[in-house]
This record gives structure tokens, C-alpha cells and sequence, in this order.
């Protein structure tokens, strides 16, 4: 078991490195995957950092490469580097370019890959499937760049996509880590709350972007760690807004805009609609449902307190309907 996990991992480190020798060393690697990453403003120093590579727009070319060197098909299918049907072969991630995922310790797990060319019949990104040793629930892209700092700040940064991670790394903030996209998981929180008890979560200005933001919430209290929201403008993302952005620009913004969970949600659910009572009532509710999964009381009292001021309501009555969602509770 410990052996074919260490197969697993040997054959993800090889892929990861022929992915960045195609890159930077071939012509279809330059041309295409180079001028792409280049494209969308990553330097040259960025890429080397960040192990991105491309993978050639052929149907095999990896896997006859990898069974050259004497890596086994049956680790090449295990890890879904390579996708076997019947007697056939295929790169899993043929014609993209590739960012691998890191374990904390910097251990190659898996990999995304994105398409070069927008195009509605083909997935934007591909990822590595479930394997022993690519767990996506458990794993933050970035994390391995980022731990230093998020220690030292106190504090981390949570966006969605790989592009977010990467951009951020080159203006300056090196204190962020990636969902990729999944629903965040207790075990993700669980990986930053050994380095801080601080999130600040900077998912897209968009809807999705809006809803998986306040899912993540009460996951994140529920480990007794603080969470704060701090939203883009519409269509933007932590990448695209960084790169219109100096260090300085984006620092300030995300101090000016970083709201604490309360002050989030009662205004995306509540300030659209300032005169509508039931309106209020269900984002009060909604509030205080949050604040029942904060372990600590004292902190639960002050943000009731902090409840009560926001949306103008006795702090008795909010007491008491916690009591009444902590009795349901049990
Ligand atoms: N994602 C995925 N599969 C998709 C779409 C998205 O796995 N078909 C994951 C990726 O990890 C992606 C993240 O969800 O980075 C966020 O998705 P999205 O915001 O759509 O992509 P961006 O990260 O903004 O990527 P890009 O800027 O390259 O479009
Ligand atoms: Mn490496
Ligand atoms: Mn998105
Ligand atoms: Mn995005
Ligand atoms: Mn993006």
C-alpha cells in the first residue's frame, strides 16, 4: 500500500516535470502554452515557481514518454494520467496547459489543466481524478506557497481558481490558497486552521461566486476560526483584479472591502431589500443560525451584540432564538 502510494507519487513528480520541459523546451510547448501563460501576464519567474507546463496536443505523447522512462501503465491509469479503453491510450490532459497540485509539503498529487481556447464543448479545466494519493476535498492549490506567509500574516486569503493563487503570488500576497473550484470542505478549513484562525474569503463577483461565499461561512466558524468576505466588482475575479492592480491598489482594496461575516450577509441579503420586514426577519434568522456555530461564547455574545446593532433588533430576542436553534440542535 505505502509502495503503490510512492509509485503514485514518483510517476505524478515525472509528469510534472515533463510537463515544464515541453513547455519550455519545444516548439509547440513555446508557442502555444508559454505565449498562453504569457498571455494572461505571468512572468517568466511566476511560471518556474509555480511548476507550469503544457501538455502536448497529441493523443500519447505522455504516456509513450512515461513507458520509455519505465514508469508502469497501471500508475499511469491509477493517477489518470493517462486514460486506458480497451487496448487504447490516452493523455488525460492532451493539449493543455498544466498546473500541478501540492501537497503542504510540496509532494506533486495531481494536476489541473486548462484548455487554451475557450470553447463550450470542452471542460475549461480537467483534474486529476480521485487516487490514493489525490484526495480533492483535502487539498488547497497553493498551499505549499503559501504557508510561510499565511503564519506570519496570521491570516489567509481563499479564492476559487488556480489563475487566483498565482496572480495574487506575483503582485505581492503570497498568503493564499485555492478551493479549485469545489465546495469548500471542513477538511480544506481544517488545513489553514493549523497555520491561522483567520480567512478572508475572495471568491468571483459573480452569483456562484456570492452563494459559495456564504456556504463557506459557517463551515468556517464551526472550527472556531474568524471569516470575513470581501467581494469584487461584477465579472471580476481575484486574478483579473489583481492584474489591473499594484500591490498597493489591491492591499488597500481588500482592507477597505473585507467585511466580517455579519456585515456580509445582512448586506447581500438584506440591503436590497431595507423595507421589506420579512425580508429582515429571515436575514436576522439567518445571521444569528451562523453565529449558534461559533464555539466560543464569548465571541458568540459579542457578535450578538454586533447582531443587534447592524440590524436593529433587542439583543433578547436574538438570544433567545439562538436558544431556540441550539435546543433544535441536540
Ligand atoms: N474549475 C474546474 N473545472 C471547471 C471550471 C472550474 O475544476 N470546468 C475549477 C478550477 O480549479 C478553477 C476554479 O474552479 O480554477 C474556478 O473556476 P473559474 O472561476 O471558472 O475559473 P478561473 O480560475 O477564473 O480560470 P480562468 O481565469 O482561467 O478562466
Ligand atoms: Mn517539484
Ligand atoms: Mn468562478
Ligand atoms: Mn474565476
Ligand atoms: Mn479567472
Amino acid at each position: 500500500q505505502q509502495d503503490e502510494r510512492e509509485s503514485l507519487y514518483l510517476v505524478s513528480e515525472f509528469a510534472n516535470s515533463y510537463f515544464q520541459k515541453i513547455l519550455h523546451k519545444t516548439d509547440q510547448g513555446k508557442a502555444i502554452g508559454l505565449s498562453y501563460f504569457k498571455e494572461r501576464g505571468f512572468t517568466e519567474d511566476t511560471i518556474k515557481k509555480f511548476d507550469l507546463g503544457y501538455s502536448l496536443d497529441e493523443w500519447q505523447a505522455f504516456t509513450d514518454e512515461a513507458l520509455k522512462q519505465g514508469y508502469k501503465l497501471e500508475f499511469l491509469e491509477k493517477t489518470g494520467l493517462t486514460i486506458v479503453k480497451e487496448d487504447k491510450r490516452f493523455d488525460r490532459f492532451k493539449g493543455r496547459v498544466m498546473f500541478p497540485i501540492k501537497s503542504m509539503s510540496g509532494r506533486v498529487l495531481g494536476f489541473g489543466g486548462r484548455i487554451l481556447i475557450n470553447d463550450k464543448k470542452a471542460a475549461k479545466y480537467v483534474n486529476s481524478p480521485e487516487s490514493d494519493i489525490y484526495h480533492k476535498s483535502k487539498v488547497l492549490y497553493g498551499i505549499y506557497h503559501a504557508k510561510q506567509s499565511i503564519a506570519k500574516e496570521d491570516n489567509c486569503y481563499l479564492v476559487e481558481g488556480y489563475t487566483d493563487v498565482i496572480q495574487f503570488h506575483q503582485t505581492g500576497i503570497k498568503n493564499v490558497v485555492s478551493s479549485s473550484g469545489t465546495a469548500l470542505t471542513p477538511e480544506q478549513i481544517r488545513l489553514i486552521n493549523r497555520l491561522t484562525k483567520n480567512i478572508t474569503v475572495l471568491f468571483d463577483g459573480d452569483a456562484a461566486g456570492m452563494r459559495a461565499s456564504l456556504r463557506g461561512i459557517d463551515l468556517i466558524l464551526e472550527q472556531g476560526m474568524n471569516v470575513k468576505v470581501c467581494t469584487f466588482p461584477e465579472g471580476e475575479d481575484p486574478d483579473s483584479f489583481a492584474k489591473q492592480n499594484t500591490l498597493e491598489e489591491l492591499s488597500v482594496y481588500l482592507i477597505e472591502n473585507a467585511k466580517d461575516f455579519i456585515q456580509f450577509k445582512a448586506s447581500v441579503l438584506y440591503e436590497e431589500s431595507k423595507n421589506d420586514p420579512i425580508k429582515k426577519a429571515e436575514t436576522i434568522r439567518d445571521i444569528v443560525n451562523s453565529i449558534s456555530k461559533i464555539p466560543d461564547r464569548i465571541k458568540k455574545e459579542i457578535y450578538i451584540q454586533e447582531c443587534s446593532k447592524i440590524m436593529d433588533i433587542s439583543e433578547e430576542v436574538l438570544f433567545s432564538t439562538l436558544a431556540q436553534i441550539n435546543k433544535k440542535d441536540f
